[in-house]
């Protein structure tokens, strides 16, 4: 089958390296890594209204076999609330920061290339118990949320997605990537790797949300333009990759 009326040969050349990277002296050594290696960017909105979520342990109710075979993409539509504990924990065991001596800490529950981090966690909440409707940005690193937006999320949502029963969804959780954090080292791969890493984060969500009895839907088509005004990012390198639907 012919493929040249499509772009993704050029997406694909474009984002290959033919190992350039690699030629670089500073590639081999860690200590002789530039800076923008190894600084871990943690993005912060320290005007917004910040949210602690509880810190309620996990008590893991599936076996790793079990939760892989009984995940998948239900879209059931939940009347009743989603419990805080279960954003919580959803949130927070997906993206855990590894309590490790190793890297003084830089390593989570799923991998980075580089361990460069770009991706980043947005949730818009219509009906959690305890949180507010609205949009925010998750910390990892507090646990916590920064509400960028108050009230009602349905209309918004129903425009990114174009589907109802999303925007009647009791969460969405948004999954960004801030490029320029992996392209300081991997160039326009980078792009790639921001996609895969976004896809690891994804399972870490779909497996945890089906340990806590809450189907959760991966959602790749929404319209970027839309959604990229949604977050109110603006002229930035941040785009939203993936997104996915906690029932
Ligand atoms: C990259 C990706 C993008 C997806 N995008 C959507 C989507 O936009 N809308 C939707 O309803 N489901 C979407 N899905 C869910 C798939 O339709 C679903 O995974 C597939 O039908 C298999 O079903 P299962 O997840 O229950 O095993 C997406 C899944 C993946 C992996």
């Amino acid at each position: 089958m012919s493929t040249h009326s499509f772009a993704y040969p050029d997406f694909h050349a474009a984002s290959s390296t033919e190992g350039r990277y690699m030629e670089s002296e500073n590639w081999t050594s860690v200590a002789h890594w530039p800076r923008a290696w190894l600084d871990i960017v943690f993005k912060t909105y320290p005007r917004m209204p910040l949210l602690r979520l509880p810190d309620v342990p996990w008590e893991s109710q599936l076996s790793l076999s079990e939760a892989l075979v009984q995940r998948s993409s239900d879209r059931a539509n939940v009347a009743e609330p989603l419990a805080l504990e279960t954003l919580s924990v959803l949130l927070r065991e997906s993206t855990r920061i590894k309590p490790t001596a190793v890297d003084h800490g830089s390593r989570r529950v799923y991998p980075s290339a580089g361990a460069r981090f770009p991706v980043e966690v947005y949730v818009a909440v219509s009906r959690c118990e305890g949180v507010a409707g609205g949009l925010y940005h998750y910390r990892p690193l507090d646990h916590a949320l920064e509400q960028l937006a108050a009230g009602p999320q349905r209309d918004r949502l129903r425009r990114v997605f174009g589907h109802d029963w999303i925007a009647d969804a009791r969460c969405v959780v948004l999954l960004s990537a801030e490029l320029s954090r992996s392209a300081v080292k991997y160039g326009d791969r980078a792009y790639r790797f921001s996609l895969i890493e976004a896809g690891h984060l994804m399972h870490n969500l779909l497996l945890v949300g089906t340990d806590l009895g809450s189907a959760v839907t991966p959602i790749g088509g929404f319209a970027d333009d839309r959604m990229h005004r949604y977050l109110g990012l603006g002229p930035t390198e941040e785009y939203v990759l993936y997104s996915a639907v906690v029932s």
